[in-house]
């Protein structure tokens, strides 16, 4: 009887080696998928600005800080370095003036800030060694599926 269950358990650990592994390491969390957000979330930011939908727009912005602060929380470090130092002195700088513009309704002010903003983008690229990661404004035509006007 003993050895039936010896047996089954030796059994059942190798049918799931996934439960294994969870006991092991615990798997590092990728940056690429928040920034993935952050670049679409981005895009669509510059289509609303380009449209003057406000409400849009401050979603979209509300969104980028949002992602922001989990990428702070969830990667910290990468490779040695510092994320979430960097997404603080880098990112986040650039997102209350795009905040007060929109909110002001001055969009020269707004279209100017967010160019700043996908500078700010590129700088910490460069700052963290990805320098060949080059993002972009949004241009040409909005994605379908999507009303972007107000
Ligand atoms: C902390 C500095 C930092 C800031 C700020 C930052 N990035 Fe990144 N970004 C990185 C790093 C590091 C990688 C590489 C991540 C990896 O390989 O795991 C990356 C990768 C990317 C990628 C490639 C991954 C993909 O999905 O194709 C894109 C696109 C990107 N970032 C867009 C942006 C946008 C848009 C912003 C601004 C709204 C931004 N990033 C702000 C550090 C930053």
């Amino acid at each position: 009887m003993r050895r039936t269950w010896v047996w089954l358990a030796a059994a059942l650990m190798a049918a799931s080696p996934l439960a294994c592994d969870q006991r092991g390491k615990a798997a590092p969390v990728e940056l690429a998928p928040y920034m993935s957000r952050l670049q679409r979330y981005k895009q669509r930011l510059g289509f609303a600005i380009e449209a003057k939908n406000q409400k849009l727009a401050a979603y979209y912005l509300k969104e980028i800080d949002e992602t922001s602060e989990t990428i702070s929380l969830k990667v910290p470090v990468l490779d040695g370095q510092p994320i979430a130092e960097n997404m603080k002195s880098f990112l986040e700088p650039a997102i209350s003036p795009l905040e007060r513009s929109l909110k002001a309704g001055d969009w020269a002010a707004t279209a100017g800030a967010y160019q700043t903003l996908v500078e700010r983008c590129n700088a910490c690229h460069v700052q963290t060694r990805h320098e060949f990661i080059v993002v972009l404004p949004a241009s040409g035509e909005p994605p379908r599926g999507q009303r972007f006007s107000p």
